[in-house]
């Protein structure tokens, strides 16, 4: 079996754990979503698979940063958003993993990432804040430079505040010559398996 895995500070200890159950025998190869996750993979001694090379995906697991009752998503708040949504799309089932503060009524109060090509930004960012009901735009920044994404691109995180309409900013969004991803995902989890801090778990089915 092939599944994907997704990237972040939750997604780290699932990798631990599946890099365990390998140890045990499991038999399993994963496509990864960043180079992080690869490295971890690899290290926790994880098969890794190319997506290309892989004819079946059966599920891809993965964290996120909100979650709304529908199965709506926002990602990239580490900045792999567009490996992880193809990934995304190219598996039978997306299940999230993440903790009860990432369940959210209406989506937009984590700024919203949107993956840019590096040449003409500044114009992107100018239309996103004159086109759209967007309070602020900022590029996102490490160690005082730009942060360069897995794929050579920039992050402009947005501050939306309140998505009302998920699939049509996130196609707004797209329409913007530049824009390469948006780390919206539309209805696109299938199930979410939320940790509460008293140890209990829960599982939500969306679809
Ligand atoms: C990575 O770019 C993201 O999409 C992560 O999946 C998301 O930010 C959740 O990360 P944490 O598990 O670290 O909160």
């Amino acid at each position: 079996m092939t599944i994907g895995i997704g990237s972040g500070t939750t997604v780290y200890w699932f990798i631990r754990g599946l890099g365990e159950r390998v140890m045990q025998g499991l038999e399993i190869k994963a496509v990864p979503t960043s180079e992080q996750t690869a490295t971890l993979a690899k290290e926790s001694g994880i098969a890794i698979s190319d997506l290309d090379e892989t004819d079946k995906l059966v599920l891809t697991i993965d964290g996120a940063d909100e979650i709304d009752a529908d199965g709506n998503l926002v990602k990239g708040g580490g900045g792999a958003l567009l490996q992880e949504k193809i990934v995304a799309a190219a598996s039978e089932q997306l299940i999230i993993i993440a903790d009860d503060s990432k369940l959210v009524k209406k989506l937009g109060r984590f700024p919203l990432p949107v993956e840019v090509i590096p040449f003409g930004y500044q114009q992107v960012q100018r239309k996103i804040l004159e086109s759209l009901p967007c309070k602020g735009v900022q590029l996102r920044k490490k160690d005082e430079r730009a942060f360069v994404t897995d794929h050579d691109h920039y992050i402009l995180d947005c501050e939306f505040q309140k998505i009302e309409d998920v699939a049509a900013l996130n196609i707004s969004l797209h329409l913007i010559p530049g824009v390469v991803e948006t780390g919206l995902f539309p209805r696109m989890a299938n199930k979410a398996i939320i940790g509460f801090e008293d140890g209990k778990v829960e599982v939500i089915n969306y679809r």
